[in-house]
């Protein structure tokens, strides 16, 4: 639980607020390269931290992001006219270049100095992994890009995806994070019947995550913070002698990473949560192999909605699958089939993310142990942006390298220290 003005901090993201200053101590992933890729191409409209921008990609293959506002009478530049390395307002046509300078002001006279004197916000932007990355921050404290595995794989081994998500950012982190959660919400009846039957019958072979991941084993949750957010381990009952260890991480100031993801240990998953504004957030997904290319077949997969990604209305970024349809939730399939009714992880968790409204009111909330992890995420995020407006920078903004790790999954001895031994080390270590 927190108070109201807890909450207020926690969630609030424009600028000017404390946890948007803190954001604005990051790069933030904004947009796909293929969502730009050409030249004098559409404009695309991007809100990020409450503030309005708008990406264009000039003829010369410069990326801007700029005010959409025109700073004439404030037209929409997302109609503008993108041409001869400038975006033209189509009100009366005030042009600007990708660092917001204004180039051509024909409503004046010619010899008029006053297009000088104008400038629109613009932030610099970088091209990292197939992603465009900004920084909204002071320039004189411009952050390092976060060093994470899927951002250093070759490109074949890296398959991104971005969806819209409507709530606030801290919302999704919450369940990000939730190593609970998914025994229920991610379930089918069938394999749960089936499991719970396995473990009555004591076979613990094979799999550790299915064999210990059962509803009736709930996980003992620890946290921690480190450099780069926090550790969070689940640790379930384990055959004699041993427990089941799942590690969550949260990486300041909107990325998870949980254990696993899917098929062959090598494959692993990602998220960032970029707040748009306070009640909206880009669901990002970053799914890698460390070891070999994705297949063909895999990335049509996902490209579909496989994994946790989602599937989408065609051309655009939102689910096809989303709030305004319930989810096409199936109360058959729900009876029969799986714990919700619904078909997509990605959107299973949106069922209840969104569900919760924009921004839950977490005053209301009764914290059980399950959600030791939550809350010191909470705390965290909380205590960086007390600390920037005490003057302290957040030191991961600064040190990209600390992102470099990977989550885990590990069975050890029951008296092992859960959070510094040999086995973990190598488990988390990331090699690219
Ligand atoms: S509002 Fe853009 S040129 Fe007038
Ligand atoms: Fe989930």
């Amino acid at each position: 639980m927190l108070t109201r003005e807890e909450n207020e901090r926690l969630t609030r993201v424009g600028r000017g607020t404390a946890m948007g200053e803190l954001m604005r101590r990051f790069w933030l992933p904004f947009l796909l390269t293929t969502d730009l890729s050409e030249p004098d191409g559409p404009p695309v409209r991007v809100t990020l931290l409450s503030e309005r921008l708008l990406a264009f990609c000039d003829t010369s293959g410069r990326i801007g992001l700029i005010d959409r506002a025109c700073a004439h009478r404030c037209a929409d530049l997302f109609f503008g006219r993108n041409e001869e390395n400038g975006l033209r307002c189509t009100y009366h046509g005030w042009k600007y270049d990708v660092d917001g300078k204004c180039l051509d002001m024909p409503t004046e006279d010619a010899e008029s100095s006053f297009k000088e004197n104008i400038k629109l916000t613009a932030y610099p932007v970088r091209e990292r992994a197939g992603i465009l990355w900004t920084y909204m921050g002071p320039k004189e404290q411009t952050p390092e890009l976060p060093e994470f595995e899927w951002a250093r794989v070759p490109d074949g081994h890296r398959f991104t995806s971005w969806n819209f998500e409507q709530n606030n950012f801290v919302q999704a982190i919450d369940g990000g994070i939730d190593t609970v959660h998914s025994v229920f919400l991610h379930s089918t009846l069938d394999s749960h019947r089936r499991l719970d039957e396995w473990q009555q019958q004591g076979k613990r072979d094979g799999d550790a995550r299915i064999v210990h991941r059962v509803r009736t084993n709930p996980p003992k949750l620890v946290a921690k913070d480190t450099d780069y957010g926090v550790l969070i381990g689940g640790k379930y009952r384990g055959r004699e002698g041993t427990d089941y260890w799942r590690y969550n991480n949260f990486f300041m100031p909107f990325y998870t990473m949980p254990p696993g993801g899917g098929s062959g240990l090598s494959k692993k998953i990602a998220h960032a949560f970029v707040p748009i504004d306070d009640e909206n957030c880009m669901r990002w997904v970053f799914t890698w192999n460390f070891e070999q290319p994705l297949s063909a077949k895999e990335i049509a997969e996902m490209r579909a909605g496989a994994s946790v990604h989602v599937e989408f209305i065609p051309g655009t970024h939102y689910p096809a699958r989303n709030i305004s349809n319930d989810y096409l939730i199936d109360r058959e399939a729900q009876k029969t089939l799986t714990f919700t009714g619904i078909k997509g992880i990605g959107e299973q968790d949106f069922s209840v993310q969104e569900g919760m409204g924009k921004i839950v009111d977490r005053t209301r909330e009764h914290l059980g142990s399950s959600d030791i992890g939550i809350v010191a995420m909470r705390r965290r995020l909380l205590k960086a942006a007390a600390d920037l407006q005490e003057g302290v920078a957040p030191y991961a903004a600064l040190h990209g390298d600390v992102y470099h790790i990977r989550s885990a999954e590990l069975v050890l001895p029951a008296d092992a220290q859960w959070d510094e031994n040999e086995n973990l080390k190598a488990a988390m270590t990331a090699t690219w």
